[in-house]
């Protein structure tokens, strides 16, 4: 089993939109026996709630499901647990590297797609852009998806 965690500030707006289509790509591609997938925040501020509004609006929009998304603070054991831990953002990146063990790689979602114009998902807590968010949530997840066959050999 690969076990690939998506990391953000809150784990209200842009870690929950990548898990849900990371998550939808994973079953389209027939991989969910093969790779599980969670998200959570470096702070825990919305611990146990459900995204923002915008979030799942854009998800619904999608047609992608979102029902059992809970907000949940990183723990240390999901350094251990997940082998991709991947993150929004460099202040995410650079916080991760100060809690996350010697050795452990972290990754940046949007580094997997260097076609990208962008290399941070930015903050639609704070800019309120929900559908360009999920455009390069969308780019991010499809590449991921793509270097995890490769590294992995998965046919679906
Ligand atoms: P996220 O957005 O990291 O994409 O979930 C945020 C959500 C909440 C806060 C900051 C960012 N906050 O400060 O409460």
């Amino acid at each position: 089993m690969i076990r690939v965690l998506f990391v953000c500030l809150g784990n209200i707006c842009r870690s929950p939109m990548a898990e849900a289509v990371f998550q939808h790509l994973v079953e389209e591609a027939g991989l969910s026996e093969h790779i599980r997938t969670d998200s959570a925040g470096l702070g825990g501020w919305h611990a146990g709630a459900k995204p923002h509004r915008g979030t799942r609006q854009v998800l619904s929009a999608k047609g992608i499901r979102h029902d059992w998304l809970t907000a949940r603070q990183i723990v240390p054991a999901d350094f251990e647990q997940f082998d991709y831990i991947v993150c929004m953002d460099e202040e995410n990146l650079s916080e991760l590297r100060r809690i996350a063990p010697q050795g452990k790689k972290v990754f940046r979602l949007l580094d997997f797609a260097p076609e990208s114009n962008e290399q941070n998902v930015e903050d639609p807590y704070y800019t309120g852009r929900f559908e360009y968010v999920y455009q390069l949530v969308e780019a991010g997840c499809s590449s991921l998806l793509q270097r995890i066959r490769e590294e992995h050999t998965l046919q679906g």
